[in-house]
C-alpha cells in the first residue's frame, strides 16, 4: 500500500536545522528557523515559565482530560491578552475560543471551521507569506489566492498594490493578515494602513483572519495588537490564530489559541459547537501543560510582570541586533543599502540576496538561512556579527 509513495524534499525551514546540526564548522551560524536565541546562541526557558512550572508541579492534582477547548482560564486570559480587556467584542459576549497545539493548530482548526461554513472558500494571503500557511490552510479545503505585499526591489511594503487587489474581495472570502512582525519579511502595516484595511473589510464584507504569532516582539504587547483590535471593532466576524511559542518561549510545548468573533452571542454558541467538533475530530483536545503555564503567568501579577520584563528584553535584543547588523554590514563594505532591516520588526527580514548567494553562504561559510534569504535576526550575536557581515560582503562581491 505504501510502496509507491515518493520521498519529499525536506521542509524549507525545518530541514535547515538538520543540515546545520551536522555541519562541523565552528563558525557556523543558524539564521534559519524562527527561534529566539540569547547572546550565547541558547534558547532559554523563561524564568516566569520556570516559576509557573514549579508552582504547577506542587498544585496539580489530576491528569484527567481537559476537554476540546482546553482550560477556560487559559482561554479567558488569552482572549484578553489578544483583544485587550474590555474590548467591545468581549463585552458583547461575541468571542469564543479553543486552546490549540501551537499557532499551527489554531490555523488548521480555523481553516477547517471556515471550510465548514463555506466549502472551498477563498483565503487571500500576502505575497510572500509564511511557507507553512499554504499547507495548513489549503489542506483544510480552502482555496488560496495571494495579494501583493512586499516589494523585494525596494525592500518595503507595496500597500497601494495590496489595496488594489483586495478591492475585488467581498463577502464569503477570507483575508489573512499578519498582526505584527510579518513572517517572512518583517515589514508591518502602519496604523493608518490598518485603518484603510479595516474600512475595506467593513465595507466589502470579507472576513479578516489574523495570525498573531509574535505579539510583544515588535513594539509592545498592546502596540502589536493595534491592527487586530481595530479590525475586531470594525467587523462583525473575525478569526484569530495566536501563538504562545515565541512570546512565552514555549515552542515545544505547543500552545496557541483559535479565536472566533461572531456577530452575536447566539451565533457564537452555535459556532463554538462546530469549532469544538472540528477539534474533537482532529486531535480530540489540546495538551494541558503549556496552556496551564500561560494561564498561570497571565493571571498572577508578579509572574506576569516578570514575563513582560523578559519579553521586553528579548524584543530589545532583537532591535539592537537590527541596528547592529545594518552598521556592521556597512563597515564590512557590503554592497547595497541594508537600512531597511532597522525599520522592520520582529524576528525576520529578507537580506535581499539571490538563492545562489544564499547557497554560497551555506556551502562556503556555514551560514544558514531560508532560500528566500529570510534571516532570523536573533541568530546573530556580538560574537558572530563580524564573521556574518564579512561573509555577506565577500559573497556579494564574488
Ligand atoms: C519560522 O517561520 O521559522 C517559525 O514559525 C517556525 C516554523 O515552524 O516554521
Amino acid at each position: 500500500m505504501f510502496d509507491h509513495l515518493s520521498s519529499l524534499p525536506a521542509d524549507p525551514i525545518l530541514g535547515l536545522l538538520a543540515t546545520y546540526r551536522a555541519d562541523e564548522n565552528p563558525n557556523k551560524i543558524d539564521l534559519g528557523v524562527g527561534v529566539y536565541k540569547d547572546e550565547a546562541g541558547h534558547t532559554p526557558v523563561l524564568q516566569a515559565v520556570k516559576e509557573a512550572e514549579t508552582r504547577l508541579l506542587q498544585s496539580e492534582d489530576t491528569k484527567a482530560y481537559v476537554g476540546p477547548a482546553g482550560t477556560p482560564g487559559f482561554n479567558t486570559a488569552m482572549q484578553e491578552l489578544v483583544l485587550g480587556a474590555g474590548h467591545a467584542a468581549l463585552v458583547g459576549n461575541r468571542v469564543r475560543s479553543a486552546q490549540t497545539p501551537g499557532g499551527c493548530g489554531a490555523l488548521r482548526v480555523l481553516a477547517e471551521f471556515s471550510n465548514r461554513a463555506k466549502e472551498g472558500a477563498t483565503i487571500w494571503v500576502s505575497d510572500p507569506t509564511w511557507a507553512n500557511h499554504v499547507p495548513l490552510l489549503g489542506n483544510a479545503g480552502l482555496q488560496i489566492k495571494s495579494y501583493p505585499y512586499y516589494d523585494r526591489a525596494t525592500s518595503s511594503l507595496q500597500f497601494d498594490a495590496m489595496v488594489e487587489t483586495l478591492k475585488q474581495v467581498g463577502e464569503g472570502d477570507l483575508v489573512l493578515f499578519h498582526a505584527c512582525c510579518h513572517n517572512p519579511c518583517g515589514a508591518d502595516l502602519s496604523r493608518a494602513q490598518w485603518k484603510v484595511l479595516a474600512e475595506m473589510a467593513q465595507k466589502q464584507g470579507f472576513t479578516p483572519f489574523i495570525d498573531m504569532a509574535y505579539q510583544g516582539f515588535g513594539d509592545s504587547l498592546d502596540a502589536d495588537a493595534y491592527g487586530l483590535r481595530l479590525m475586531a471593532e470594525s467587523v462583525p466576524e473575525m478569526l484569530v490564530a495566536a501563538s504562545c511559542s515565541k512570546n512565552f518561549g514555549l515552542y515545544r510545548e505547543r500552545v496557541g489559541l483559535a479565536m472566533v468573533i461572531y456577530s452575536d452571542a447566539a451565533a457564537a454558541d452555535r459556532g463554538q459547537s462546530q469549532l469544538l467538533n472540528v477539534v474533537r475530530g482532529n486531535y480530540s483536545m489540546p495538551p494541558n501543560h503549556g496552556g496551564a503555564i500561560v494561564e498561570s503567568i497571565l493571571t498572577d501579577a508578579s509572574l506576569r510582570a516578570n514575563w513582560e520584563a523578559e519579553l521586553t528584553e528579548m524584543r530589545e535584543r532583537i532591535n539592537s541586533l537590527r541596528s547592529g547588523v545594518v552598521e556592521s554590514l556597512q563597515s564590512a563594505g557590503a554592497a547595497g543599502d541594508f537600512s531597511f532591516i532597522q525599520r522592520q520588526k520582529g524576528m525576520f527580514s529578507f537580506l535581499g540576496i539571490t538563492p545562489e548567494q544564499v547557497q554560497k553562504l551555506q556551502q562556503d561559510y556555514s551560514i544558514y538561512m531560508v532560500d528566500s534569504s529570510r534571516i532570523s535576526i536573533a541568530g546573530l550575536s556580538q560574537g558572530n556579527m563580524a564573521y556574518f557581515c564579512q561573509s555577506v560582503a565577500e559573497v556579494l562581491e564574488s
